[in-house]
């Protein structure tokens, strides 16, 4: 962490000799306002609270002037006058929505992941949040998780590279200027591998999934100086993270260096009780501190529990101060003492938010996955006179925001046939839900399906509702909920028949589990849930406006029996190559997926040829070249997406089959050529080693470039590392 200017590091020093107890214990509480809910509803706070300093810091404020009021009471009516830290869950925007994480994943663009964190920055900043709860950097490889929403998807890469953009996003260039938010990464760690992809589970993962998967986002954060850090409510091999000491205090403090605020998730202090692993909140609170806690978000147990778990010596007055000293050290650091209204403040311009819409709108579409599209049935023809907008998300403006809306208003989102209908001004119509998203009623199946007769194409908005993922919405049967299976049967049967289109398009907080819709299907697109402008987005990319460029993060499933399917496993002694009965796979199913991670279609039809590298050996201080010859050969204007992946050949440790290194795009007219260069610093295939240190290994590796993490997709080049 930067140093502390002298004046606030005397500040702090004078504070802090000058608190009570209880203004230290306060100084370590974050209480929950009404405004808006993210978990179970705890007694409201009271403003006597702020005033007597029992309350330094809040969460779920929304509204510049309810932060403002807040902030004056804490600043002009406590007796210290310390201002508070107000936090938020700033996942994907705050009044303007972008695409949920998992879908803006689907970029491979740090550049724009920075600039939609920016922007959200810019928009709580003047709400007067001062700390979003972002980003999340839990990697998955379980789609039934419905958190799996909010994070990068199965990469550690993506996930690093995501961490340094939207912590330089959030912060920006001076964590103390008025637009710029305290970034939470979250959640330390390893959430993402809970049991059987249910929420909250028990995660059991050995110590090199841990380095190798889990902690190198988190890793990237503390790298970039994210101000706080959050840790899971999950228990890693029976140790919750909220009482950690070794992961907090020693992997995250000591090895990783992160000197910022520790805040603990949801009243996951008290949820020690639960775990099993305290008696009480006197046993709780001392378990969290002892651990690194600097903030107990909700639980109250530092309130109550502290001041006995002092005088049992179960916790020093050090260890509180320490913890206190580093929440002031951040409200110095985010400019609080010097004007603690100044969030509040900037005004927004019509300008800006108009803007900002129009980032949404193109981030929207460049999220969007086409995942596949026979006899070219996208883009819609010029022509397109009549068009059946069917299924419960055509007309779902609320469900478009995904799990986690913030500030949004539920009517401020564009739904497809608004989307539609204005890009399509001379096309009629006609729509239909047929079914709702859950619920057994097909009795408007009928109705939909004889909307395609006389149709150009049937355009089939199918998925998920926004509360079917995200936190507590872990599902084990990650299908299409409801009877729309039914519906798209009927209508696939209908226009089957007539020859007309069936374009599908998934709203989804997760790899779907649809191979039946993926085969029968014209063209199948998977949205996400695309943010505010989602209709617009979408309208872009159907009509062709702009070329499809999203690739999926994570990889589709054809069973929720193959789960965790992802492109970096080990290859096993047995691996599926071998004829015979005795290799690692199915007898009932392929080992394919439905879709590989980063597959998604364009509208041109690219063919990627002749790869070099710079120089076919090479030590760690090297970067070699990979350039690849790429050609158009469609009939449109698109962009490209190149993966750089590599396997190393041989290895102390079995290593992956397929490890990301890079990602680059080209954009090229029809019938046109480019070089694509993409660089690899040598250093950075290091691997952990039978002892889990660092170390490159001399031999071969494998450079394998392509367009998805299909093996038969890629190209491969050979690589030599010496020592
Ligand atoms: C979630 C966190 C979130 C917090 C505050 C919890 O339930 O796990 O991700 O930041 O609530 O809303």
């Amino acid at each position: 962490m930067r140093t502390l200017k002298p004046q606030d590091a005397r500040r702090i020093g004078t504070l802090i000799e000058r608190m009570s107890l209880t203004e230290k214990l306060g100084q370590l509480t974050m209480m929950a306002a009404s405004h808006t809910v993210t978990g179970p509803q705890i007694a409201g706070h009271s403003t006597d609270d702020i005033r007597s300093g029992r309350i330094g810091n809040l969460l779920n404020l929304i509204g510049a002037s309810a932060a403002r009021e807040m902030q004056r009471l804490a600043v002009e009516e406590s007796r210290l006058g310390i201002p508070l830290l107000i936090g938020l869950d700033v996942i994907h925007g705050h009044r303007t929505l972008f695409p949920t994480p998992l879908a803006e994943a689907a970029l491979f663009d740090p550049d724009t992941w920075a600039l939609t964190a920016r922007e959200a920055a810019r928009e709580a900043a003047a709400d007067g949040i001062n700390m979003a709860f972002a980003p999340m950097l839990d990697v998955s490889r379980d789609p039934r998780w419905g958190r799996t929403v909010e994070g990068p998807g199965e990469s550690p890469w993506v996930g690093q590279w995501l961490a340094e953009a939207k912590v330089r996003g959030f912060q920006g260039a001076d964590l103390a200027a008025a637009d710029s938010l305290a970034a939470v990464a979250k959640h330390f760690c390893g959430y993402g591998a809970v049991t059987a992809g249910r929420e909250y589970a028990s995660v059991d993962v050995s110590d090199r999934t841990l380095l190798e998967v889990h902690m190198p986002a988190f890793a990237a954060a503390v790298r970039c100086e994210v101000a706080a850090v959050m840790p899971a409510f999950t228990d890693l091999a029976g140790i919750p993270m909220t009482a950690h000491a070794g992961m907090l205090r020693e992997r995250l403090r000591r090895d990783l260096g992160f000197d910022g605020v520790l805040v603990s998730d949801y009243n996951a202090i008290a949820e020690l009780i639960q775990h099993g692993v305290a008696a009480d909140l006197i046993e709780a609170a001392a378990l969290a501190l002892e651990a690194g806690v600097d903030i107990d978000m909700v639980s109250g147990a530092y309130l109550k529990g502290l001041p006995v778990a002092l005088e049992r010596g179960l916790v020093s007055a050090a260890q509180v101060d320490e913890a206190v000293r580093r929440v002031l050290t951040l409200k110095a650091r985010l400019g609080l003492f010097e004007d603690p209204y100044a969030r509040g403040r900037v005004a927004q311009s019509a300008g800006a938010v108009a803007q900002r819409r129009r980032l949404a709108r193109e981030v929207g579409a460049r999220s969007i996955v086409l995942l596949s599209n026979r006899d070219n049935a996208l883009p819609l023809p010029g022509a397109t006179r009549r068009l059946a907008l069917l299924g419960p998300l055509a007309d779902a403006p609320a469900e478009m925001r995904g799990p986690w809306w913030c500030a949004a208003e539920p009517d401020a989102q564009v739904s497809v046939l608004e989307g539609m209908r204005a890009a399509l001004p001379q096309a009629q119509i006609l729509h239909a839900s047929g079914v709702d998203i859950a619920g057994d009623d097909e009795s408007g199946i009928a109705a939909a399906v004889e909307l395609c007769d006389g149709a150009d194409a049937a355009l089939l908005c199918l998925g998920e509702a926004a509360t079917m993922s995200g936190e507590a919405a872990s599902r084990a049967h990650p299908g299409l909920p409801g009877r729309q299976r039914e519906l798209a049967e009927a209508v696939l049967a209908r226009a089957g028949a007539r020859s007309i289109p069936v374009i599908a398009v998934l709203f989804c907080g997760r790899p779907l589990i649809v191979p039946w819709l993926a085969e029968r299907a014209s063209a199948l697109l998977a949205a996400g849930f695309p943010g505010c402008e989602a209709g617009h987005a979408l309208a872009d990319i159907l009509t062709g406006r702009l070329s499809p460029s999203g690739r999926t993060p994570i990889t589709w499933p054809r069973a929720v029996g193959q789960i965790p399917l992802y492109f970096g496993q080990r290859s096993s002694g047995r691996p599926t190559d071998p004829i015979g009965p005795f290799a690692s796979r199915y007898i009932d199913e392929s080992n394919e997926p439905l879709f590989p991670f980063g597959h998604g279609l364009t509208y041109g039809r690219f063919t990627l040829a002749n790869l070099r590298l710079s120089s076919q050996s090479a030590t760690a201080s090297d970067t070699v070249e990979v350039a690849v010859d790429v050609e158009n050969r469609g009939g449109r204007r698109a962009q490209e997406t190149v993966f750089l992946f590599a396997r190393r050949l041989k290895s102390r440790v079995a290593p992956p089959v397929l490890e990301l290194h890079g990602v680059g795009k080209i954009t090229l007219d029809p019938g046109t050529r480019g070089i694509l260069t993409l660089r690899l610093p040598v250093a950075q295939l290091h691997s952990l080693g039978p002892d889990l240190a660092p170390v490159l290994e001399p031999g071969a590796v494998e450079i394998l470039v392509g367009p998805s993490a299909d093996r038969g997709s890629l190209l491969a080049g050979r690589l030599e590392i010496s020592a």
